[in-house]
C-alpha cells in the first residue's frame, strides 16, 4: 500500500478529463495536478520544446514524492514518453499505448481506425506505431484538429455552432470514410465528445484516451501494490503556470466537481526546478 500521491501534467485544462476518471476509477488517492497553462497549446510546437516542458514539469511535479506521474498529455506521451521515462524514478504513464490498444479491442481486425489529435501527436506517428505493434495489418487514417484546442480552453460550450464548424471543416474527409472507431488523442477532444460522436453518427465508436489511461494508471498501481488503502476521497491539488481563477472556474466544469484552490508556478520555477533535479537539462535552443 501507498498513500503517495498521483502525479498528472497536461499542456491545459484538458487533463483534467484523465483527473476526472482517475477520481472515478480510484476515488481515495491523492492526486496533484499541473497545467502549464501559461505555454498551452503543445500541439504546435517543435518535439525539442514540448520536451523541455514536459522534463521541467516531471521535475517539479517529483517534489510532491509522487508514487507515479501520469502524462496525460498525449502530445507529451507521443513525442517524449520514452526519453523521460528513462529519465526518472518514478513510474511515467503516457496516454498513448493505452488508447491504442482500446481502439483496437473496440473494433475487428481489417476495421478502419481513425486517430485525431494535436499536429505534433500526429507528425509523431506515435498513435499508428503503437496501433501498427497490435496489430500490424490495421488500417489507420490520422487527422491533426489544432483549434479544438483553444476552442476547449476558452470554455466554449459543445453544443455552441462553432464546435460544429470546426468539426466539420477538420472531419469531413475521414467521416466519408466510415471509420469503425475514432480514438480522441487528446485530453481535450473529450469535452466535446458529444458533438463529435453526433458528427459521426451511432455506428462510430468514440474511443477516449483518458479514460484508457486511468484503466492503465490502476493496473500499474495494482499490479505494483501501490494504492492507497486509505477510506474516503482522495484531495486534489492543482498547479497551473498561469491564471489560477481561469483555471478554477473553467476546470472543475470539466471535472465535474469544484476545483479547490490553485496554486500558480510560473515557467521561471519550473526550469530551475529542471536545472536542481536534472543538471544536465539542455538549455532551449535559440
Ligand atoms: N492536451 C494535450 C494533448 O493531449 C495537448 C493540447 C495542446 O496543448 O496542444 O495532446
Amino acid at each position: 500500500m501507498d498513500q503517495r500521491p498521483i502525479a498528472v501534467f497536461d499542456s491545459g485544462l484538458g487533463g483534467l478529463t484523465v483527473v476526472r476518471a482517475l477520481r472515478d476509477r480510484l476515488p481515495a488517492e491523492d492526486i496533484v495536478y499541473l497545467g502549464d497553462t501559461a505555454r498551452v497549446p503543445y500541439g504546435s510546437k517543435t518535439p525539442e520544446t514540448v520536451k523541455r516542458f514536459a522534463r521541467e514539469i516531471c521535475a517539479f511535479l517529483l517534489r510532491m514524492n509522487p508514487k507515479c506521474i501520469v502524462a496525460a498529455c498525449n502530445t507529451a506521451s507521443a513525442v517524449c514518453l520514452p526519453e523521460l521515462a528513462d529519465e526518472f524514478s518514478a513510474p511515467l504513464i503516457g496516454a498513448v499505448t493505452p488508447g491504442a490498444r482500446s481502439a483496437v479491442d473496440a473494433s475487428n481486425p481489417g476495421d478502419l481506425l481513425a486517430v485525431i489529435g494535436t499536429e505534433a501527436t500526429i507528425a509523431s506517428n506515435a498513435y499508428r506505431n503503437a496501433i501498427h505493434t497490435i496489430d500490424p495489418d490495421r488500417p489507420v487514417v490520422q487527422v491533426a484538429c489544432p483549434l479544438f484546442v483553444p476552442i476547449v480552453e476558452e470554455g466554449v460550450s459543445a453544443t455552441d455552432p462553432i464546435v460544429n464548424m470546426v468539426i466539420d471543416r477538420y472531419l469531413a474527409p475521414m467521416r466519408r470514410l466510415k471509420p469503425a472507431a475514432v480514438l480522441l488523442g487528446c485530453t481535450h477532444y473529450p469535452i466535446i465528445h458529444d458533438a463529435i460522436a453526433a458528427y459521426f453518427g451511432d455506428n462510430v465508436t468514440l474511443i477516449d484516451s483518458g479514460d484508457a489511461t486511468a484503466q492503465m494508471a490502476d493496473a500499474i498501481l495494482t499490479r505494483l501494490g501501490a494504492l492507497s488503502d486509505l477510506r474516503g476521497r482522495g484531495s486534489l491539488h492543482c498547479y497551473v503556470s498561469d491564471h489560477p481563477r481561469r483555471f478554477q472556474a473553467v476546470g472543475s466544469h470539466f471535472l465535474g466537481e469544484p476545483i479547490p484552490d490553485v496554486v500558480r508556478v510560473c515557467p521561471e520555477e519550473l526550469a530551475r526546478d529542471a536545472e536542481r533535479v536534472l543538471p544536465t537539462v539542455p538549455r532551449a535552443s535559440a
